[in-house]
């Protein structure tokens, strides 16, 4: 009796995995290695390195394994470089989706936990993003996310897949031992990268954009801990054998940052002066993005552990030192 971690190289993915087998689960983990990293699966995990739009690949795997469950991680997720190849983000997300939901329906597995993102709703109309505002999304990856969403939906009503849609804002930090971390190649993200300047490995940050529609004019985001987000898919996938309805939640903070407040936390978590300048905006970033994620507190009972940005970037400082050329120390 296994759950199966689509995505279980990634950055959100192995601690996943770390997360359900500290809970004394049985996980299969596959992914293809292209964006993951083999060091960061939980060696108690079972690995199976293969593509999930490879139909024979996947059903092999559900073949030899006792799958109970699906969390569903697997996916190009970078917003900027969306924008300039969209049909990768087609291809590799939505094709993924249809060929995991085409195995899951052939193999009888009814439970899915997908990681869906804020990114799905575009530029808010709202300070505090709800589930039931409108998800009209500005890139590409968005677009591929609400995509996946819609096709589990009419799986569900066809199949019977069961599903809940996590729609994670800013995933954040690492596990507070520096074992396991963020370590995408290139690095395009703030935290990451505000630390590569602490660490001298970058001269300086560039802040994409200074005149967005927000307090201090560069984009605010809600920083949710990366662990604090695996706990929510254990409890998505309890929600689901419970037997209640397919669902999405969004799971955030409900807390803004700026870009500006980030370099400051973290100036001050490192002890460092990380220097800085304004440059131009990057394609497909909406103003403000900000949970209200209230829903996933009631209804699933998630209470994040991290509520403070501070010490959520010293887990990504703990992780940095321990590790400054990520999964190849
Ligand atoms: N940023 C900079 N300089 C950098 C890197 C990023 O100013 O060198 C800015 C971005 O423009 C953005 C903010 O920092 O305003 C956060 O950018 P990230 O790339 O860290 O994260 P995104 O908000 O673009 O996207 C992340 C995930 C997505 C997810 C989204 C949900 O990568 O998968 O959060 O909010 F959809």
């Amino acid at each position: 009796m296994a759950i199966l971690v689509a995505g279980g190289a990634g950055y959100i993915g192995s601690h996943m995995v770390d997360r359900l087998i500290e809970k004394g689960q049985d996980v299969v983990v596959v992914d293809n290695l292209s964006t993951g990293h083999l060091a960061a699966i939980n060696k108690k995990a079972r690995f199976y390195q293969g593509d999930t739009r490879d139909k024979a690949f996947l059903t092999n795997v559900f073949e030899q394994e006792k799958i109970t469950g699906v969390i569903h991680l697997d996916a190009f997720s970078l917003v900027g470089e969306s924008m300039t190849d969209p049909l990768k983000y087609f291809d590799n997300n939505i094709y993924g989706m249809i060929v995991l939901l085409e195995v899951m329906k052939e193999q009888g597995v009814k439970y899915m936990v997908f990681s869906s993102t804020a990114a799905t709703y575009g530029q808010p109309q709202s300070e505090l993003i709800t589930e039931n505002d409108p998800q009209v999304p500005i890139n590409p990856y968005g677009e591929s996310k609400l995509s996946m969403e819609k096709m589990i939906h009419w799986a569900d009503k066809a199949y019977g897949i069961k599903f809940v849609a996590l729609r994670y804002f800013n995933a954040a930090g690492a596990k507070a031992d520096g074992s396991i971390g963020e370590d995408h190649r290139p690095e395009t993200h703030l935290i990451p990268i505000i630390l590569q300047v602490a660490a001298g490995q970058r001269a300086q940050l560039q802040i994409f954009g200074d005149d967005y529609n927000t307090p201090d004019g560069t984009n605010v985001r809600d920083y949710v801990h990366v662990l604090d987000l695996a706990d929510a898919h254990i409890l998505a996938l309890k929600y689901l054998k419970a037997g209640h309805p397919s669902r999405a939640f969004n799971l955030g903070s409900s807390t803004g940052f700026s870009n500006k407040q980030m370099l400051e936390a973290a100036r001050k978590v490192t002890g460092k002066p990380i220097p800085a300048k304004i440059a131009p905006r990057r394609g497909g970033d909406p103003d403000s993005l900000v949970a209200d994620s209230h829903q996933a507190r009631e209804k699933l009972g998630w209470q994040p552990q991290y509520d403070n940005v501070e010490d959520i970037i010293k887990t990504a400082w703990a992780w940095k030192q321990k590790h400054p050329q990520g999964y190849n120390d």
